[in-house]
C-alpha cells in the first residue's frame, strides 16, 4: 500500500503524530492537574467548588488559578450585574441580542447553529466570561412552558442537531458553553421542587438524547444541573442522572454546574456529581434554603458563601472522615481541565468582539430562516410592495421590545429593530403607514372597543393591514411584570390569546379581508376563532434585534420563508398528551410523564389527531418537487437519496426531513420518528440530489427489561417530507 501510495503513508505518519500529539498533550494536562491540587488546601480547593459572588467561583491566586466567571444567557450576553444581584448602571453591556432559541431551532439549519453559537462565544469572551450558560435544550412537552422560547424542539434529533453546532460555535472561541437544565425540567410551575417520574424509554429516547449528544458530539465543557428533582432526588445531585449515567456511561470529563440555588444537600452534591455549586445565596438572601445547611459552631457566618453546601459543610465532612477528600479532588479537576482547555490558566485567549456588524448579520439571517410563514391563501403573500399605497400596523407587539424579557436569559441589546420599525425602513416613502395600538398587555385584560375601533378605522382605509399579536415577554426581569406569559418562573395559564385579541382580530379581518397576522412569542395559541378567516398567517417568535428587518423582508418578498415548525402547533390545549394523559403541572408536587415518547408529532401523528400546524411544517413562495428515493446499502449503513428541484419562479429552500416507521413493529412504538434532515437551498429549475446516511441509530428503541438500545429485525418505512404530515417520497427497506 505504502510503496505504491507514499502520500498516503505521508498522511497516515501525520495523522499518526497527531493523535499522539494530542494524547501526550493531554496527559501533559492531567499532570499539570494533579501537581496543582497536590499543592492546594482543603479550604484552597472548597473555595473552587462554589460561588463567591452572584456568576464567579473561586481561583487559587496563589497558584495562578483565576476566579471562574459565568454569565447568561442562551440567546445574548446577559445585562451586566458583576458581583451581585443589581444590574449594573454604565457597565458596557449592551451587546448583541440574538433571535430566541425557538427562533434558531425553526431554521432546522444547524450550520447557523454553528455561527449563532461563534457570536455568543466571541460576545462573551469580550465581557470577560469563561463560560456562557447556554444552550437551553430541554424537550418541549407541553406548549404552556414558560421558557419555551429560549429551548428548541419537542424532537430530541432536531434539538442535537441544532446543539451540537451551537456548542462547537461557542467553545472554537475558546470559552465554554453549558448545556442546560440536566434533566426533566420541562415546566415552570413548582420547578424547583417538583419530582418528575417518567418512564426508562422516555428518559433514553426523548429526554436524554439532546444532552448525549452535546457531551459525546459537541464536547461540550459543562453541564447545569435542574431544579426539579427525578425520580425522588433532585436533579443536581442525582445519582443516576450525574454518576451513572452523565460520567459513567457517556464519559463526561467536565463540570457538573448547579442551577441557582438547586442544591440541597452537602453530602448528596458531593457524592452525586455536583462539581460547582452556585446560586444558594439568593436562597439564603430570601431564606429560602432548606434546613440541612449546616452552620458549624453556630457562628454567624460573615457572608453566605460560607454557608453554601459546598463550603463549610464541606470542609467539616472531610475532615470528620464522612466523605472522601478524593471526591474533592475530583471536582477540582473537572474544573480546572475546563480552564486548562479555554487557556485560562496559561493566559494565551484571543479577544471578544462585541456588536461586531457581521454579528448583527447573524441575527437578521437567523431571524429571516427562523420566521415561519404558516398560511399563504390566494397567495396573499409576499405583498407587491410597488401594488400598496396605505399599510395598516396594527398591535401593541409592532413596537415593543423584547431583549430584556423573559428572566435569566434577558438581553440589554445594542438596538432592536421592532415590526413597525422594519415595515418603515423597507417601505420608506412608497406608502403612508399608519398604527394603531389594537389592544392594551395586561394581565386579564379584555377587549378594549375604543382601541378596536381605532385600528378597524385604520385597517378598513388602507391596502393592507398588518396586525402583530401573539404572546408577551415582561419588560425588565428586575421589575417584576405581570404580563410576561413567556419567562421563567412562570407557566402560560393556557392558549388563549390575552388582552382580547380574538375580537380585535375578528374585527380587523371583516373590515380588511388584505390582513396579515403575525404571532410573536414562545409558541402555538389558540386561534381558532379567526384562523378560517386570514388568508396569511406568520410565526415570528422573538426574532432578535434584528427581528423588524426580517419580518418586512419577508412581508414583502425580499426574503423567501424557509422557516419549519420546530414544535407542533395543537389546535386546542385539550388534544396535548402531557394535558391528556401526562399529569401537568403536577400532583402533590409529583409529575408523572405518562404519555412517555408520545410527545408532540409522536402523540399526533400516531393517534390521529389532527395540529393546527404539524411539525416541520413552513411555507415558502417558490414550490418544490421530489423525486426518485432510492436506497443503497454497504454494510450497516444505509443510503438514501432523493432528488428535490426548485420548480417555483424564486430561490428557497426547502428542510427534507427523513422519518422512520417499523413495519409490523411487536413493541409500541411511535408512527414514525425524526432521524435525519438537511436544508436544501435551490435557485429557480435547479435540482439537486440528497443523499441520507442512517445508521444503526436511526432504527433503535431503547430496550427497557434489557436495559440497551435493540433494533428490530424486519421492514422500516422511510419516509421524506416537508412536514411530518407532509410525506413526498418514501420507501421499504430491511434490516
Ligand atoms: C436561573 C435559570 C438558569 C440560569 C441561572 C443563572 O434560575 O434556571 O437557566 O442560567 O438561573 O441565572
Amino acid at each position: 500500500m505504502f510503496k505504491r501510495y507514499p502520500t498516503f503513508k505521508v498522511v497516515v505518519t501525520a495523522l499518526l503524530f497527531m493523535q499522539q500529539l494530542s494524547v501526550h498533550a493531554q496527559s501533559t494536562t492531567e499532570t499539570k492537574i494533579n501537581n496543582l491540587i497536590k499543592k492546594m488546601t482543603l479550604q484552597e480547593k472548597i473555595g473552587m467548588i462554589h460561588a463567591n459572588s452572584s456568576f464567579t467561583s473561586g481561583g487559587v491566586k496563589r497558584l495562578g488559578i483565576p476566579e471562574l466567571v459565568m454569565s447568561d444567557g442562551p440567546h445574548g450576553v446577559r445585562v451586566e450585574y458583576g458581583r451581585g444581584w443589581t444590574v449594573l448602571q454604565d457597565a458596557d453591556d449592551s451587546g448583541t441580542y440574538l433571535p430566541t432559541g425557538n427562533t434558531l431551532a425553526a431554521t432546522w439549519n444547524p450550520k447557523l447553529g454553528y455561527a449563532y453559537g461563534s457570536v455568543l462565544g466571541s460576545e462573551a469572551k469580550y465581557r470577560g466570561k469563561d463560560i456562557i450558560l447556554g444552550p437551553g435544550i430541554n424537550i418541549i412537552r407541553t406548549p404552556l412552558n414558560g421558557r419555551n422560547f429560549e429551548y428548541f424542539s419537542e424532537d430530541p434529533y432536531l434539538i442535537s442537531k441544532m446543539a451540537v453546532g451551537y456548542i462547537k460555535g461557542v467553545q472554537d472561541q475558546g470559552i465554554s458553553a453549558c448545556v442546560k437544565h440536566f434533566a426533566a425540567n420541562n415546566q415552570e410551575i413548582n420547578r424547583d421542587v417538583i419530582n418528575v417520574e417518567m418512564s426508562e424509554r422516555a428518559l433514553r429516547e426523548l429526554y436524554l438524547p439532546g444532552f448525549k449528544a452535546a457531551v459525546q458530539k459537541g464536547q461540550v465543557n459543562s453541564i447545569m444541573g435542574s431544579y426539579n428533582k427525578f425520580r425522588g432526588s433532585f436533579a443536581t445531585h442525582n445519582a443516576y442522572l450525574m454518576n451513572d449515567i452523565l460520567k459513567g456511561e457517556w464519559g463526561f470529563k467536565g463540570v457538573v454546574i448547579s442551577d441557582w440555588g438547586s442544591v440541597h444537600s452537602t453530602i448528596q452534591a458531593i457524592e452525586n456529581g455536583t462539581d460547582l455549586e452556585m446560586g444558594t445565596d439568593l436562597r439564603l438572601m430570601y431564606n429560602t434554603v432548606s434546613q440541612t445547611t449546616a452552620t458549624t459552631n453556630n457562628v454567624t457566618k460573615k457572608s453566605y458563601y460560607d454557608q453554601f453546601f459546598l463550603a463549610d459543610s464541606a470542609i467539616a465532612m472531610v475532615k470528620d472522615g464522612t466523605v472522601k477528600e478524593s471526591l474533592i479532588d475530583d471536582k477540582v479537576r473537572r474544573i480546572l481541565r475546563l480552564m486548562y482547555k479555554t487557556n485560562m490558566i496559561s493566559g494565551k485567549r484571543t479577544p471578544g468582539i462585541y456588536n461586531g456588524k457581521a454579528h448583527q448579520q447573524v441575527a437578521l439571517r437567523v431571524a429571516e430562516e427562523g420566521i415561519v410563514l404558516l398560511k399563504n391563501s390566494n397567495n396573499i403573500l409576499p405583498i407587491g410592495k410597488e401594488r400598496v399605497k396605505t399599510i395598516a400596523v396594527i398591535g401593541e407587539n409592532a413596537v415593543r421590545e423584547n431583549a430584556m424579557g423573559g428572566g435569566s436569559s434577558q438581553v440589554k441589546a445594542k438596538y432592536e429593530i421592532t415590526p413597525l420599525q422594519g415595515i418603515k425602513t423597507l417601505i420608506g416613502s412608497n406608502a403612508n403607514i399608519s398604527f394603531a395600538q389594537g389592544y392594551k398587555i395586561a394581565r386579564g385584560q379584555g377587549p378594549d372597543q375604543a382601541l378596536i375601533e381605532e385600528a378597524v378605522k385604520n385597517a378598513s382605509k388602507a391596502d393592507v393591514a398588518i396586525l402583530v399579536c401573539g404572546w408577551t415577554h415582561g419588560y425588565d426581569y428586575n421589575k417584576w411584570d405581570d404580563n410576561a406569559y413567556d419567562a421563567e418562573a412562570v407557566d402560560k395559564p393556557n392558549m388563549d390569546m390575552p388582552f382580547g385579541q380574538n375580537e380585535l382580530i375578528k374585527a380587523v379581518l371583516k373590515a380588511n379581508p388584505n390582513t396579515i397576522i403575525v404571532l410573536m412569542g414562545g409558541g402555538p395559541m389558540d386561534i381558532s376563532a379567526w384562523e378560517n378567516d386570514a388568508k396569511g398567517i406568520i410565526q415570528a417568535w422573538y426574532p432578535g434585534m434584528e427581528g423588524g428587518n426580517a419580518l418586512a423582508k419577508i412581508i414583502f418578498g425580499e426574503v423567501n420563508p424557509s422557516g419549519k415548525l420546530p414544535y407542533t402547533f395543537p389546535k386546542k390545549l385539550a388534544d396535548v398528551p402531557a394535558e391528556k394523559f401526562g399529569e401537568y403541572p403536577g400532583i402533590n408536587g409529583n409529575v408523572e410523564y405518562k404519555e412517555g415518547i408520545f410527545v408532540g408529532y409522536r402523540y399526533y401523528d400516531t393517534y390521529k389527531v389532527e395540529p393546527q400546524f404539524p411539525f416541520g411544517f413552513g411555507l415558502s413562495y417558490t414550490k418544490f418537487e421530489v423525486k426518485n428515493a432510492k436506497v443503497n446499502s454497504a454494510g450497516n449503513k444505509k443510503y438514501v437519496s432523493v432528488n428535490i428541484k426548485n420548480s417555483g419562479k424564486l430561490a428557497g429552500a426547502e428542510v427534507l426531513q427523513l422519518y422512520v416507521h417499523k413495519m409490523d413493529t411487536k413493541i409500541t412504538r411511535a408512527e414514525k420518528e425524526l432521524k435525519s434532515f438537511t436544508k436544501v437551498f435551490l435557485k429557480p429549475g435547479e435540482t439537486k440530489m440528497i443523499t441520507f446516511a442512517l445508521d444503526d441509530s436511526a432504527f433503535q428503541y431503547y430496550d427497557e427489561a434489557g436495559k440497551k438500545w435493540a433494533i428490530e429485525a424486519g421492514q422500516y418505512k422511510i419516509m421524506i417530507g416537508n412536514s411530518s404530515q407532509n410525506i413526498l417520497q418514501s420507501l421499504l427497506l430491511s434490516r
